[in-house]
């Protein structure tokens, strides 16, 4: 039987047999603003309330506004963080504005050196403890850094990361959004496990959002889109 971990979404996990299957690693892909780090934060929120430990690495958006992400989706991440039960890692401070970061403990130094990603995560990982929920938001940032002909570097070390979370018990969520390569997309893809798609059409009489699964290996889910709401606690499936 196939350890299941619940995906944090109300009313997801009914449509693919009780949530992601454990170790594997999923894409979360969409446009701007279609809800993957919504997504992703709630997944976090399921996790902290088990009492698992969860890991963020976030590559788009400062520690500071997710804290506030975190926040407004329910966690109050203050005690989680002090006990490492939540690790944040900060991928954005030193790249963007070059300075480095004084709040996280966990930060990368630079986001073109896969090896010290690596590392950083790996790190972060064993402080946090076995079994837990691993985030990267989002793998397009990391894959902009490198040319196409430095793609096998990327793939490689995507790859072993995903072995190395899987070896610890890890479920990993890996953002990705409309600017990753297309042919590293289809790449993506084929080395994670599942793959599900954010949706938000705005034609037509009223605006929907919707989640496709298209993958998920081990697993018998729903076929075509399930719609979805968005409000101030994220996302909710009605049943
Ligand atoms: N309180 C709320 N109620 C309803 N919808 C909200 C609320 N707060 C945010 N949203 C919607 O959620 C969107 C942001 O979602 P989120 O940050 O999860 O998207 P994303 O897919 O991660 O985007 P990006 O690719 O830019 O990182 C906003 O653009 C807005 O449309
Ligand atoms: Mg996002």
């Amino acid at each position: 039987m196939i350890e299941r971990v619940e995906s944090g979404i109300k009313n997801l996990d009914i449509h693919m047999e009780g949530g992601f299957p454990k170790g594997m690693s999923v894409v979360l892909y969409g446009l701007p603003g279609t809800g993957k780090t919504t997504f992703c934060l709630q997944f976090v929120k399921k996790g902290l309330d088990l009492r698992e430990p969860c890991v963020y690495i976030t590559f788009d958006m400062f520690p500071r506004d997710l804290k506030t992400k975190m926040l407004m989706v329910g966690i109050d991440y203050t005690n989680y963080v002090d006990s490492n039960q939540l690790i944040l890692i900060d991928g954005v401070s030193k790249r963007r504005i070059g300075i480095t970061p004084e709040e996280e403990r966990f930060y990368i130094e630079d986001p073109r050196d896969l090896n010290s990603i690596s590392k950083t995560l790996m790190h972060a990982l064993d402080t946090a403890g076995k079994n837990g929920r691993l985030v990267v938001d989002s793998w397009t940032s990391i894959s902009l850094n490198f040319s196409p002909s430095q793609s096998l570097s990327l793939v490689r070390f995507t790859e072993a990361l995903i072995l190395e979370a899987r070896n610890r018990g890890y479920t990993t969520l890996i953002v990705s959004d409309f600017a990753t390569d297309e042919t590293l997309l289809k790449i993506l893809r084929h080395i994670c496990s599942g793959f599900i798609e954010l949706r938000f059409e705005t034609e037509g009489e009223s605006p929907q959002r919707s989640l496709i699964i298209h993958n998920m290996q081990f697993t018998n889910h729903r076929l075509g889109k399930i719609p979805f709401n968005m409000n101030s606690s994220g996302i909710e499936i009605t049943k």
